[in-house]
């Protein structure tokens, strides 16, 4: 059974869900059809990904009450000034054809750009309105946090960032636990990168469970929110398979062991600037 997370505004997110990021416009709301029929209830999309339409095609054809779905999605780069945030917003809500959205995040800091904080008045303007529910940030470093948060007095719900067996944040970990904020990692599974790892067979041979199966196992051990992407059924149906065995201390600490400063795969948030 998926846990919920409370979250510091009250509401609370189910811990594993599916993220679409890099799954084909024209193939989302099939895929994301399967992923509500085996069980998740959870979806992260972003307007960058161009796949808002087909989310929520899927949300439309489920069959599932709205209040049981928890839907994601996240502010492009590059409208980050008040305008323009308000106008992605809608076409947000238009393309997925929701009413409110659970949870809506700032999808880079961008910080050379230096509009972070106006992006995030006006996310906390729209959950005032009744529009979000709950409001937050991706891939924003420690500094970031505390600009926002000093700057507004709102602290986010969530914080997206890259983290993996290999690339476990630990020190980032402490202070989003000392502030409640939620961490949800994505590239879960180091952009499948990590799934040919040979400690993580052993372990996940040890518990006749796959790699892929391991790796969020560990993420729902840390108490992370965990949204491993896949767009083929039968992985999506066994990585929500995950509830029926649980690494033990010495797997954790094999596990602990995988840390390296310098895997990450996807961009640093200190000097990305690409704008979508
Ligand atoms: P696919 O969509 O073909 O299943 P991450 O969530 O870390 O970004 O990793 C996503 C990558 O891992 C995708 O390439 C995805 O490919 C692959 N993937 C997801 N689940 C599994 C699995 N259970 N076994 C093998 N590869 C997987």
């Amino acid at each position: 059974m998926v846990k919920n997370i409370e979250l510091n505004d009250g509401s609370s997110i189910p811990q594993l869900g599916l993220g679409v990021w890099q799954v084909d416009p024209a193939t989302t709301a099939r895929v994301v059809g399967w992923a509500i029929e085996a069980g998740y209830r959870s979806i992260d999309t972003a307007e960058g990904y161009r796949n808002e339409e087909g989310v929520g095609e899927a949300i439309r054809n489920a069959g599932v009450p709205r209040d049981e779905l928890f839907i994601t999605s996240k502010l492009r780069n590059g409208a980050h000034k008040r305008d323009r945030a308000l106008r992605e917003f809608d076409a947000t809500m238009e393309k997925l054809g929701l009413e409110q959205l659970d949870l809506f995040l700032i999808h880079w800091p961008m910080p050379g750009r230096g509009d972070y904080v106006e992006a995030w008045k006006t996310l906390i303007e729209l959950r005032d309105a009744g529009r979000i529910r709950s409001i937050g940030v991706s891939n924003f470093n420690q500094d970031h946090l505390e600009r926002i948060i000093g700057e507004t007095g709102v602290t986010p719900a969530v914080n997206q960032i890259e983290l993996h067996p290999r690339f476990q944040q630990r020190d980032t970990r402490e202070f989003h636990a000392s502030h409640n904020i939620a961490i949800e990692s994505w590239s879960p599974l180091g952009s499948g990168r990590l799934l040919d790892d040979p400690t993580i067979g052993e372990i996940a041979a040890k518990h006749g469970k796959s790699a892929a199966q391991t790796i969020i196992r560990w993420h729902l051990q840390q108490g992370l929110i965990v949204i491993p992407k896949s767009a083929n059924r039968d992985r999506i149906v066994s990585n929500f398979d995950v509830f029926d065995f649980e690494l033990d201390a010495d797997d954790l600490e094999k596990l602990a062991a995988l840390d390296t400063k310098d895997g990450r795969t996807g961009p640093d948030p200190t000097t990305a600037s690409f704008v979508f």
